[in-house]
C-alpha cells in the first residue's frame, strides 16, 4: 500500500514536470537574442534578419540560386556575425563580419590582409569586391541596397562587435 502511494505520487510528480516543460515550450524560450520576434529594434537588424526593408526584399544576384531568395545575412553569417562553416553539399568557410572583425588588419594572413574601411564593407556587400579587388564567392549574393540601408547595415554590425 504504502509503495503504491510512493509511485502514484511519483507519477503524479513526473506528470506536472511535462506540464511545466510542454508550458515553457509553448510559450517559447524567454527572450533568446539570436531570434528576435515581432518588431526588431532598428532597421539594421530587421535587413540581417530577413533581407527586407520596409520596401519589401531587398534585390540581390547571385548567392545559392535555389535558396537566394530566402537566406537573409543571419541564414549565413550567424545571428552573432561570427559566420563559420556552412553548407550541406559543398562546405563554404563564412567570414566573421562583426565590424570589429573586419575593421581590424591581419597581418597574418598571407597576404596580410587591410583594416576594412566602411566604403570597404559596402563594396563587398554590394559588388562583393574585396578591398583587394579579389571577387568574393558567388555564394555571397551581391546586394543592390540603398545608402540608408547600407548605413543601418554597418550600424548593425558595429553592434554585433
Ligand atoms: C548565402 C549565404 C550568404 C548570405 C545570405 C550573406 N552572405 Fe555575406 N558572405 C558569404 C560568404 C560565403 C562570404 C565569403 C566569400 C568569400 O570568401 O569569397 C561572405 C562574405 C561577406 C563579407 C566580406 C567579409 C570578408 O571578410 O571577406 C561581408 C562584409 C558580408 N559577407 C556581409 C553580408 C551581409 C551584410 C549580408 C546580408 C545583407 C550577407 N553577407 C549575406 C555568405 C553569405
Amino acid at each position: 500500500m504504502k509503495h503504491r502511494t510512493t509511485l502514484v505520487l511519483g507519477v503524479a510528480l513526473i506528470g506536472l514536470g511535462l506540464a511545466g516543460m510542454t508550458a515553457v515550450w509553448l510559450l517559447g524560450s524567454p527572450a533568446a537574442p539570436s531570434a528576435p520576434r515581432g518588431g526588431f529594434a532598428s532597421l539594421g537588424q530587421q535587413i540581417y534578419f530577413t533581407g527586407a526593408d520596409a520596401a519589401g526584399p531587398i534585390p540581390r544576384a547571385g548567392g545559392p540560386s535555389h535558396m537566394a531568395s530566402a537566406r537573409a545575412c543571419v541564414g549565413c553569417h550567424g545571428a552573432t556575425g561570427t559566420g563559420g562553416s556552412f553548407g550541406m553539399m559543398r562546405n563554404f568557410e563564412v567570414p566573421d563580419i562583426r565590424y570589429s572583425a573586419l575593421t581590424s588588419p591581419h597581418p597574418e594572413d598571407d597576404p596580410p590582409t587591410p583594416a576594412w574601411t566602411d566604403a570597404d564593407i559596402a563594396r563587398a556587400i554590394r559588388d562583393g569586391v574585396e578591398p583587394n579587388g579579389e571577387s568574393l564567392d558567388a555564394f555571397m549574393p551581391r546586394w543592390d541596397m540603398t545608402d540608408d540601408d547600407m548605413n543601418a547595415v554597418i550600424a548593425y554590425l558595429k553592434e554585433l562587435g
